[in-house]
């Protein structure tokens, strides 16, 4: 993008910003009371423990230790989320959040989806944190896929493979039966 462009688009965002209030001005200043103040992560970005517990190898830990993510990054450590989800819950409160949005990792739960054996150890992870959201009065808020395909489901041909369906399937049935009733699924 050369830089007029970028100036122009910029100038563009200034103008809609300035517009928006005077448009919808009786919104601005209140907040329903239902109104769900949250914050989100993804699974990749925060947890860390790439290898740990039984997690196995997904499509962006193939990418980063490819060295193909900026300035050479991985998700490796990341956060460390992990081992410090309590300690992010408690930050999560002092910010005053009523909502987490996280995703869960199916190769920490699912970690070769070709037998769809289940990780006991993954799965407690997120059980963990949803019960220490709850003590906390946070709403837990689970996306059950946020882009980390498990690297043997690329390997045979990622979503182009129709049989990725019922490997999906079971991973979804497996998280619904776990968290189900306990979180809102987006
Ligand atoms: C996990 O990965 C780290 C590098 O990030 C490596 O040093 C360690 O040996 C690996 N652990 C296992 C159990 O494979
Ligand atoms: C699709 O996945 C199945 C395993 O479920 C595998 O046997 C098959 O070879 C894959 N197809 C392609 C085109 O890779």
């Amino acid at each position: 993008m050369d830089s007029d462009t970028l100036l122009f688009l910029t100038l563009v965002n200034v103008f809609v910003l300035l517009l928006l209030p005077a448009e919808g001005a009786e919104y601005y200043g209140t907040f329903p009371n239902n109104f769900m103040w949250g914050l989100a992560t993804s699974a990749h970005q925060i947890e860390g423990a790439w290898n740990d517990s039984g997690k196995s190898e997904h499509i962006w830990d193939r990418f980063c230790h490819a060295g193909k993510c900026w300035n050479g990054a991985t998700g490796d450590v990341a956060c460390d989320s992990f081992h410090k989800y309590m300690v992010d819950v408690q930050l999560l409160k002092k910010i005053g959040v009523t909502h987490y949005r996280f995703s869960l990792a199916w190769t920490r739960i699912i970690p070769n989806p070709l037998t769809g054996e289940v990780n006991h150890e993954g799965l407690n992870y997120y059980q963990k944190l949803i019960d220490e959201l709850q003590r906390n009065n946070i709403i837990p808020l689970v996306t059950i896929f946020h882009w980390d395909l498990p690297q043997t489901l690329e390997d045979i041909g990622s979503w182009a493979n129709e049989s990725l369906v019922g490997y999906y399937k079971h991973y979804a049935d497996v998280v619904f039966k776990a968290y189900g009733d306990k979180v809102l699924m987006i």
